[in-house]
């Protein structure tokens, strides 16, 4: 028995959300082969498109599926093919997806023991690894699909938000690497008060757009001042690709999970085009090269 899967690239964050909110691309993403094998455990067998280590527990989709079957023992193992679209460090959530195929794949040769969202708990292992943090918002967005809000860590708490039909997302990577767990390492652990309610203002705002169709107050609430100043010098050409974007009728924009993607939200699939057209001026004249997707949500 075998069952090939695509698992989807992901933004984190959306500039107000750190670590608690997320959105799935369903159209950039990994492909993924899992075949039941009599051999107990987990192997890697073969990674294409990407230079990664094969061993199980190095491996993010290796941990994943192993913290899984810790929860679930079979007297019989898996084999995993990976073929890998989406780059390593380029904040649509690499390692993410990984995670996210191996335990759903896993769940669903298995007859589907859990529910999609007790997945996430598993996949986190594979972004533990990959990053140092057991972060969820990129691997809880692959899995259920749409827009995921981490409500709580602890206990876990995943909640997916309706989002309105016209909203699309830009992204554009600049093709450098930026490590997520170098990206956090730039963030500081505490915050002012002051910036706490700019921020939770923010989130709230974004949430009440999305449910109610209302595409001024999403565009007013992509606004992040905690994270973002942080880590915005690590991403050439950032500002300008980002006021850009605006300028060109993007409802906001800003980092993508941890960079150096840059998004942009927009209504309308015209718009996110002429959005991505802008954005690539910006790179093109820095002699920088890129991709750029448009995805519907
Ligand atoms: N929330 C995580 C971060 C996402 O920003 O570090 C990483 O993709």
């Amino acid at each position: 028995k075998e069952i090939k899967i695509f698992s989807p690239a992901t933004i984190a964050n959306l500039s107000c959300g750190f670590d608690v909110l997320g959105l799935c691309l369903d159209n950039i993403g990994d492909e993924m082969i899992i075949r039941k094998s009599d051999e107990k455990g987990i192997r890697i067998t073969k990674i294409f498109g990407a230079d990664l280590p094969l061993e199980a527990e190095k491996n993010v989709a290796g941990v994943a599926a192993l913290a899984m079957l810790n929860h679930w023992q079979t007297d019989f193992g898996f084999d995993i093919e990976i073929y890998k679209n989406i780059k390593a460090g380029s904040g649509i959530g690499s390692s993410a997806a990984s995670s996210a195929g191996a335990v759903f794949g896993i769940n669903e040769l298995l007859g589907r023991p859990f529910e999609t969202k007790d997945l996430v708990q598993f996949a986190m292992q594979g972004e533990k690894l990959a990053s140092g943090s057991a972060h969820a918002d990129n691997v809880a967005p692959a899995l259920l699909g749409g827009f995921t809000l981490i409500r709580s860590y602890d206990p876990l708490d995943i909640i997916k938000i309706n989002s309105p039909s016209e909203l699309y997302a830009t992204v554009i990577h600049p093709q450098i690497e930026l490590k997520t767990s170098d990206a956090r390492s730039v963030l500081k652990q505490n915050i002012t008060l002051k910036s706490a309610i700019v921020q939770w203002g923010n989130v709230g705002g974004l949430i009440a757009g999305l449910y109610t169709n209302d595409y001024d107050l999403i565009g007013r609430s992509l606004h992040d001042e905690i994270v973002e100043p942080l880590r915005s010098v690590l991403i050439p050409g950032f500002d300008q690709v980002k006021n850009t974007a605006i300028h060109n009728g993007a409802l906001g924009a800003g980092i993508s999970g941890s960079g150096p993607s840059i998004f942009a939200l927009s209504r309308g699939k015209e718009t996110a085009e002429n959005v991505a057209l802008a954005m690539s001026k910006v790179f093109d004249e820095m002699k920088l090269p890129y991709e750029i997707h448009v995805s519907q949500i």
